[in-house]
């Protein structure tokens, strides 16, 4: 059986990237994979320390005991993962960035990957400016930090003009709801 763990950085649990990563989830389902959804923001996760304990011990572990130690299980037990945030400010969400600083052990200091390359990742980014390529930077330097830890990136969709409440709903945008079931159909394949 194929595992796939679906972490959500947005606060809202029926926001549009809640929702688009449901349809990610619904095609992986659609494959046969056993799936797991965390909202980070339910977590209690530090920010890194810099305690350097998985350097100096060359370590893919974490010496921090907080709740990232549940997602560092379950990144190990998974075939591939799925990262769903929004876009705040031009960048991820601050709940997505702390579980990226503590996506350190799996970075060596010269920046070789600690995580084995089989396990896939592909990203789901929402944002409220109708255009997409505005925060392509903060994308594609989340995308390449993530990508260090060994996770090898698969696809990444950009779901825009949207506005959960004030906009029309994603549900409504045929495009970014299959482009998403797609999303998580494709990652293991
Ligand atoms: C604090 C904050 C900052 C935001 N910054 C941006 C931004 O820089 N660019 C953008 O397009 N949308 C921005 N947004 C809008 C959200 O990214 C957008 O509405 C997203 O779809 C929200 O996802 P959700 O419905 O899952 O909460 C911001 C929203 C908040 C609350």
């Amino acid at each position: 059986m194929t595992r796939a763990t679906i972490l959500i950085g947005s606060p809202r649990k029926n926001g549009s990237t809640r929702i688009l990563a449901g349809e990610a989830e619904r095609g992986l389902m659609e494959e046969g994979v056993e799936t797991e959804t965390v909202f980070l923001n339910d977590l209690t996760i530090r920010g890194c320390q810099a305690c350097y304990y998985c350097k100096k011990n060359d370590v893919a572990a974490c010496a921090v005991q907080d709740d990232m130690q549940r997602i560092h299980r379950l990144i190990q037990e998974s075939d591939g993962l799925i990262v769903a945030t929004p876009i705040y400010f031009g960048g991820v969400t601050a709940q997505t960035k702390i579980w990226l600083d503590r996506m350190f052990p799996y970075i060596g200091m010269d920046l070789s990957p600690k995580l084995p390359a089989e396990k896939r990742v592909s990203f789901i980014f929402t944002q409220n400016q109708p255009d997409a390529r505005l925060f392509e930077g903060g994308m594609r330097s989340f995308i390449f930090a993530a990508g260090l830890s060994g996770l090898k990136v698969k696809d990444h969709l950009v779901a825009y003009d949207l506005d959960a409440g004030i906009k029309p709903p994603v549900t409504e945008k045929r495009e970014f709801m299959d482009r998403a079931y797609q999303l998580g159909r494709d990652l293991l394949g």
